[in-house]
């Protein structure tokens, strides 16, 4: 399978591998099986460093986050946040979301992809996370009329999510997506580079 982000794992500090070693309880193996849930589930798919993520679940308590993240130092920085704020809706994935998506049981309502990495060499186009095989994969654990947003602020990548939204027949563009988002790493910095920042919210109507 090509791998959509960088071997990169940070240099990890003393804390972080605490974090990483401790079997916390909000960390899903591999093999996890996750049990039916009075709230609904949204799944936040490469997280980052967790900033707006660990924000948004306190605004959110009636919604179950996914955070899934392979990047090492963000998952550490994450279950840290975890450990010293126990949130009841919160669990953490560390490993790749087309592995957990294809491993999961349930249904979601939510999922949120916010400034996927662009790839934006041409080389590097297929490694995007975004392309035809993902939708199909997430139509397969989405709830009849479940949503998902992307939101990027790279111009390449914003051509490339319009082109395959074009091709795909599973999801209708919707204007608004009811859970909001506090402003992340990444978005700073689309932010301060003054990228126009865009956002596709699409509701499934067909799978
Ligand atoms: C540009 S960063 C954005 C991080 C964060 N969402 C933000 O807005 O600051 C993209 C993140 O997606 C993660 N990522 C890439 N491929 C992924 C995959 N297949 N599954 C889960 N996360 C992935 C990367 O590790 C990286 O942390």
């Amino acid at each position: 399978m090509i791998r959509t982000f960088s071997s990169r794992a940070g240099r990890l500090s003393a804390t972080n591998k605490h974090y990483l070693n401790l079997n916390s309880s909000c960390v899903l193996s591999q093999d996890y099986k996750l049990k039916e849930n009075s709230k609904e589930i949204l799944l936040d798919i490469g997280f980052g460093d967790g900033i707006s993520l660990s924000e948004d679940i306190e605004k959110y308590k009636d919604i179950l986050f996914i955070g899934i993240e392979p990047y090492k130092k963000g998952f550490a920085r994450m279950v840290e946040f975890y450990e010293k704020n126990h949130p009841n809706n919160l669990l953490l994935y560390n490993g790749c979301a087309k592995d957990f998506i294809k491993s999961l049981e349930c249904k979601v309502k939510y999922i949120r992809i916010h400034f996927p990495d662009p790839w934006p060499k041409k080389k590097h186009a297929k490694r995007r996370l975004i392309n035809l095989n993902f939708f199909n994969l997430i139509t397969n654990i989405l709830k009849p009329e479940g949503l998902m947003q992307i939101v990027t602020d790279s111009y390449i990548y914003q051509e490339h999510i319009q082109e395959v939204i074009v091709q795909q027949k599973f999801f209708e563009i919707i204007s608004n997506y009811p859970i909001g988002y506090a402003v992340s790493t990444f978005h700073k910095k689309g932010l301060e580079k003054k990228h126009n920042i865009k956002e596709y919210n699409l509701k499934l109507s067909r799978n």
